[in-house]
């Protein structure tokens, strides 16, 4: 079998500060300044600053004084329908069979190319859903000060946990080096360089110095978000949601491709959910959304779509699977795009196509009539428990 260790970057070569720094995301974190410190946020019941009733009209996104404690009355429906929809598509990596998946690992029927698709896949997704659930827990979710919000953030985060389970259950069962898996994302540059590039983005919001409530830190705020629902879960999962799915449509990873395809509906969730959370955030500070922030935007986004683009063409330079990196370049622009069009900032190139039209056939997975026709829970009427 072919190795790829000359593209390997051992954790004794890469430079210590990038190693390190990936290794304490929370470290090296901008300074702000003080006034920036002084802005109420009521983020616990006892920076709250009312202790009246809570009316919808002063419920706010960011930097609100109602107490976040008191869920409801709602004022964002969409929140808590999200949050419903959440619940209602639970899953668990152990449902689903992995037996298919491992025999044809252990036989000679895969190609060195598939291989080295399926372990470099892997080794992107096993650290991304660990720093997305950082984000959530230690980051964004202290600056969102709407109780219904956070309700979904609270589901979104559980489900990073899941969706870091099933990643480490696929190489259990593959049996595959751990170590080689996990730390991939200090090895292999072509991850290292997504993660590096959003590891600023997590910094800013946890560091515990940083409080919303000037046109900067808002800004900063809103910026992260963008940069996670849009670019990370938005745009850097693409690739190897396709490449794991385009695997399981010519019949192999058949498990694997079944846990993608719940993770990719999750996923979708939480981009639908940021998205709007973007557009609310904005329509109550408009003043954030100046030209020069969305030309920022597009910048962000133009580099996400180049780091995506170096991944797919590190994780298959040949072409496999009826896929090549070309028709990965028009994808992601095709992507991104859509991405730009959701939060209202131009589109950046012009007249691109979706090569891959059977990817919305997966996002939009119903439980009961599964793509691959394994076994299924139905966690949406099976509720009741028996105590007998
Ligand atoms: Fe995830
Ligand atoms: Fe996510």
């Amino acid at each position: 079998m072919l190795t790829f260790d000359d593209e390997i970057i051992t954790p004794s070569t890469s430079a210590a500060d990038i190693t390190a720094r990936l290794a304490k995301p929370v470290s090296s974190a901008p300074v702000f300044p003080a006034s920036a410190t002084t802005a109420a946020m009521p983020a616990t019941a006892t920076e709250t600053s009312s202790t009246g009733r809570v009316r919808v009209e002063d419920k706010r996104i960011i930097n609100c004084k109602a107490d976040v404690n008191q869920l409801v009355p709602f004022k964002y429906k969409w929140a808590w329908e999200k949050y419903l929809a959440a619940c209602a598509n639970h899953w668990m990596p152990q449902e689903v069979n992995m037996t298919a998946d491992i025999a044809l690992w252990k036989s000679d029927k895969l190609s060195d190319d598939e291989r080295r698709l399926i372990k470099r896949n892997l080794g992107f997704f096993t650290t991304a859903d660990s720093l997305a659930a950082n984000n959530i827990v230690l980051g964004s979710y202290r600056h969102i000060t709407n109780p219904e919000c956070r309700q979904f953030l609270l589901r979104q985060a559980f489900e990073e946990a899941i969706h870091t389970h099933a990643y480490q259950y696929i190489v259990e069962s593959l049996g595959l080096d751990e170590g080689e898996i996990f730390n991939m994302y200090h090895e292999v540059p072509s991850i290292r360089n997504k993660d590096e590039f959003l590891l600023p983005y997590i910094d800013v919001l946890t560091n515990p110095e940083f409080k919303t409530g000037t046109p900067e830190t808002d800004q900063a705020l809103l910026r992260s978000l963008i940069v996670f629902a849009c670019i990370m879960e938005g745009l850097f999962f693409y690739v190897g949601f396709v490449q794991i799915l385009a695997l399981g449509r010519q019949n192999k990873m058949t498990g694997a491709a079944e846990q993608y395809q719940y993770i990719l509906r999750d996923e979708s969730m939480h981009l639908n959910f940021g998205v709007d959370l973007i557009n609310q955030i904005k329509m109550e500070n408009p003043h954030l959304w100046t030209p020069e922030f969305r030309e920022e935007v597009r910048g962000l986004m133009q580099k996400g779509v180049e780091l995506e683009y170096a991944y797919a063409e590190d994780t298959m330079p040949r072409g496999i699977l009826g896929l090549n990196a070309t028709m990965f370049k028009e994808y992601l622009r095709f992507i991104a795009n859509r991405r730009c069009q959701q939060i209202g900032v131009d589109i950046l190139y012009q007249g691109a196509t979706n090569p891959f039209p059977w990817m919305s056939e997966m996002i939009d997975l119903k439980k009961e009539k599964n793509f691959f026709e394994t076994r299924v829970t139905e966690y949406q009427t099976g509720g009741s428990l028996s105590w007998d």
